[in-house]
């Protein structure tokens, strides 16, 4: 095996420690890969087509225009195609996670399901109005129940628009209405994009990327919006806490049980089985202190905002963590889940189980979750993860010690009580402190890490170049966990933002970077983003508003389809690592110039982030400045 210089692939101590002994015991995983497997230059660029049997068809990246394909396709008609399918695979990704909240939703109101309740009734009733349920004198049942039909339109819905198009500020709706993208159900626009993509049906890009618009949108203001909604309904809205990140947070005399996936359903059950005293003596008879509970990845995120349950780590420590040996179990879910894990797992012993019908693993134990018995499935895993504690663990564990605290849990409901005071929550302080000039924007910094950038690096420069030039930054996801990590989510990290900023942070008591929870949670991004609009003074859309976005380090094509929703939404959004087109295409200018022309917001791409930064920074300024509120 190569030798490799193992500090840039990381900036995490915890992932760097767990590579150093992954390399000294040969094990395995995907930094190591990523070294090795050089990415196909033509395919990086999206110069290559292989929707059918014609092809494949591969242009010249570095002279784009110079052939077509087989079929007479021409660079941004398969450009386009390649993205449009991303699109679709990442708004089907969410979509579904979406549709299965809503399974679980419908079986708790019919009384299917006994394990879980609708927790917050506030939530509900919110929920319901916004959508023009009427509320007033009716039982939470009743209205819960009519919440189900209204909102199972966001998926299964032919003609029309979507529920939460009725939360879009009415400028930015028009917009769509005007360009005909205003999403009828997620089945239908993913279906639709699906067969436009298809070999020989749409071959002009710009109508092509009309659709991808369309579909994402059905994620951002659909899909994802129903899981993030439901699930505070299900398991309670998130509020501020103080929680802890990294892999300090395994505990060797306990039994480590890591929930790894994005779907809380799982999570909330391993919540309850890890707190039931038979199985926490179970635990103690096998020679443990107790069981310790973890999250990684995105369900991970939902499980720290809402419970304060430690998380282990971001997309990139995920096979990291098991090279601690500590890891007595794994369960998985859904999305992000690596096969590599499998191997990885298997050098230490650990436990790994799939749960979900849609993603098993090749040779790795399959403990199907099923909602109306979800005990069955998490009481059995903890028992798993006893046995091996008992007899499976290797010689030698090492924990890397870093346990990084900081404040989670900022649903919109709470930033806008928290700014706004228990009596007149509003977002009008933050729309004033934006005027005033003391808080320059607001940014998303969103997404995945990858190991073709060195993990977290990016996320985190980034965000402390945004807070010192007094942008506001809110997070979900592995971003979110990256700046845990480096201690940004503590009020106290206000002195690294710039006067203004720190001015609010400290008069509020918040920190400079809001975590939100997981990368379904853009969605209260966007339910920010209308709010702003909605308290006046910004302008009137999300496409007025001095704010940008950003996913510095993605990989996925869920990812691809979040921009996309928030660049239709009206929002500049900035991704690093690569990007599938090729500059001086008409495909990469309509992305990254006429979206904007045409009333949505736009690409943007950078991998430096210092550079990332301030791109984002100009935009905020020239959005100000057409706001009339420079200086
Ligand atoms: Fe080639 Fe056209 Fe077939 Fe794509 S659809 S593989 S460009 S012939
Ligand atoms: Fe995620």
């Amino acid at each position: 095996k190569k030798e490799y210089n193992l500090k840039e692939f990381t900036t995490c101590e915890s992932t760097l420690m767990m590579l150093q002994k992954a390399a000294a015991e040969g094990v395995d995983n995907a930094f190591f890969r990523a070294a090795e497997m050089k990415p196909c230059p033509i395919g990086m660029e999206s110069a290559c087509c292989k929707h059918c049997a014609m092809g494949p068809c591969r242009l010249n990246p570095k002279d784009p225009y110079s052939r077509v394909g087989v079929c007479g396709a021409t660079i941004d008609t398969i450009a386009a195609r390649n993205f449009a399918r991303m699109v679709a695979s990442g708004a089907a990704a969410h979509t579904d996670h979406g549709m299965t909240m809503l399974d679980v939703f419908r079986d708790v109101v019919n009384g299917k399901i006994k394990d879980y309740k609708i927790k917050d009734e506030v939530k509900l009733r919110e929920v319901a109005k916004s959508v023009g349920i009427e509320v007033e004198g009716k039982e939470t049942l009743e209205i819960a129940k009519e919440l189900y039909h209204e909102l199972e339109k966001t998926y299964t819905q032919v003609e029309g628009e979507i529920p939460f198009a009725k939360r879009v500020p009415p400028k930015t709706l028009e917009t769509w209405r005007k360009l005909g993208i205003v999403p009828r159900g997620a089945m239908r626009e993913i279906m639709e994009l699906m067969h436009r993509s298809h070999m020989g049906v749409d071959q002009d890009y710009r109508n092509i990327v009309l659709q991808c618009s369309r579909t994402a949108l059905a994620d951002g203001w659909g899909g994802s919006m129903v899981a993030t909604e439901i699930s505070d309904i299900l398991f309670g809205t998130p509020k501020p806490l103080v929680a802890a990140v990294n892999m300090g947070n395994l505990k060797e005399d306990h039994v480590n049980i890591i929930v790894h996936g994005h779907e809380p359903n799982l999570f909330e059950s391993m919540i309850d089985s890890v707190n039931d005293p038979k199985l926490i003596e179970k635990a103690k008879e096998a020679g443990a202190k107790g069981i310790q509970l973890l999250g990684m990845c995105c369900s991970g995120a939902e499980a720290l905002s809402r419970h304060g349950i430690p998380h282990a780590g971001n997309f990139m420590s995920t096979e990291a963590v098991l090279v601690t040996g500590a890891v007595d179990a794994m369960a998985v879910d859904v999305q992000c889940i690596k096969q590599g894990l499998s191997t990885v797992a298997k050098c230490y012993g650990t436990r790994l189980f799939t749960t979900n019908p849609r993603c098993k693993i090749e040779g790795v134990e399959h403990i199907e979750f099923h909602e109306r018995e979800p005990r069955k499935c998490t009481d059995k895993i903890v028992e798993m993860a006893i046995e091996r504690f008992k007899n499976g663990r290797p010689d030698r564990i090492v924990i890397p010690p870093r346990r990084d605290f900081g404040v989670h849990g900022f649903s919109h409901e709470y930033i806008n009580y928290m700014l706004g005071g228990t009596f007149r929550a509003s977002y009008k302080p933050l729309n004033e402190n934006i005027i005033n000039g003391k808080i320059r924007g607001v940014a998303g910094v969103v997404g995945c890490t990858n190991p073709r950038v060195r993990q977290d690096w990016v996320h985190v420069e980034l965000v402390k170049e945004l807070i010192k030039n007094n942008v506001l930054v809110v997070q979900t996801g592995c971003s979110q966990i990256a700046l845990a990590k480096a201690g940004l989510m503590k009020p106290d990290a206000a002195v690294l933002a710039g006067d203004g900023l720190a001015e609010v942070c400290e008069a509020v008591g918040m920190p400079p970077v809001l975590g939100l929870g997981s990368c379904v949670d853009n969605s209260r991004i966007l339910i920010a983003c209308a709010e702003m609009v909605r308290i006046g003074g910004l302008g009137e859309s999300i496409a007025d508003l001095p704010v940008a976005g950003a996913a510095p380090e993605y990989m996925s094509e869920k990812a691809i389809c979040i921009g996309q929703y928030f660049v239709a939404s009206g929002v500049y959004t900035v991704f690093g690592v690569t990007f599938p087109t090729i500059e001086g295409t008409k495909f990469h200018k309509h992305l990254f110039e006429e979206l904007e022309e045409m009333g949505l917001g736009k690409w943007g791409f950078a991998t430096d982030p210092i550079e990332m930064a301030h791109k984002m920074i100009a935009h905020i300024d020239k959005k100000r400045e057409a706001l009339g509120i420079m200086g």
